[in-house]
């Protein structure tokens, strides 16, 4: 995505995140084009308002938080946007995003939820098996700042070991809990 367009979409959307790690990983989805996109923690819709603008018109995009403050009008979207207010921690919740998938399965999926050990590594066992094989899954604030008590970073290097991966991490200020680097594998 061009500088100017993703200048653009930041400024609109806002999404969690450094700036140019998202815009690699933008790139990264852009060149993966996928056609059915989950996001599991949307809170305000920075980043899936990126996922929507990227997916094709029969794509299919379903963000999932227990919030629901998304800050642009996803109901108008042209593409087929579907959101899912609930625990994630639920299992039963698994059944709604299922549902709001269809048969479908998913090409690429956005963790950007709960950022303890323990809550990360649940959404992924619960919802990584949505995704089609060769599909890519990202999580977002992988690096773990000492004293923050997050555990994004310990399990995606756990992952590492049994997945192909990739790391994003443009080094800048220390932006607190998290403070951001995004972690990428390959199913
Ligand atoms: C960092 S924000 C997501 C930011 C968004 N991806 C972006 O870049 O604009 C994390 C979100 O995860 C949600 N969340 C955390 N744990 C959750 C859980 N167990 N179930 C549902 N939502 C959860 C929070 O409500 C919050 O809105």
């Amino acid at each position: 995505m061009n500088e100017f367009t993703f200048d653009m979409l930041f400024d609109k959307y806002k999404p969690m995140g450094r700036r140019e790690e998202i815009h690699q990983l933008v790139n990264l989805v852009e060149w993966f084009s996928p056609h059915v996109v989950l996001e599991l923690g949307v809170c305000q819709g920075g980043t899936l308002g990126f996922w929507e603008h990227l997916l094709p018109v029969d794509g299919l995009l379903v963000g999932a938080d227990r919030l629901n403050v998304v800050q642009w009008d996803w109901r108008s979207s042209p593409k087929n946007v579907d959101y899912v207010q609930c625990d994630l921690d639920d299992p039963l919740s698994y059944v709604g995003i299922a549902e709001a998938l269809g048969n479908e399965f998913v090409d690429f999926l956005y963790i950007d939820a709960d950022h303890y050990y323990d809550g990360v590594k649940g959404h992924f066992e619960l919802y990584a098996p949505l995704v089609r094989k060769g599909g890519i899954i990202a999580f977002h604030d992988i690096r773990d700042n000492k004293g923050s008590g997050y555990g994004v970073g310990k399990f995606f290097n756990e992952l590492k070991e049994r997945y192909g991966w990739l790391e994003i991490l443009v080094p800048g200020e220390d932006r607190g809990p998290g403070a951001d680097g995004i972690g990428v594998i390959f199913q």
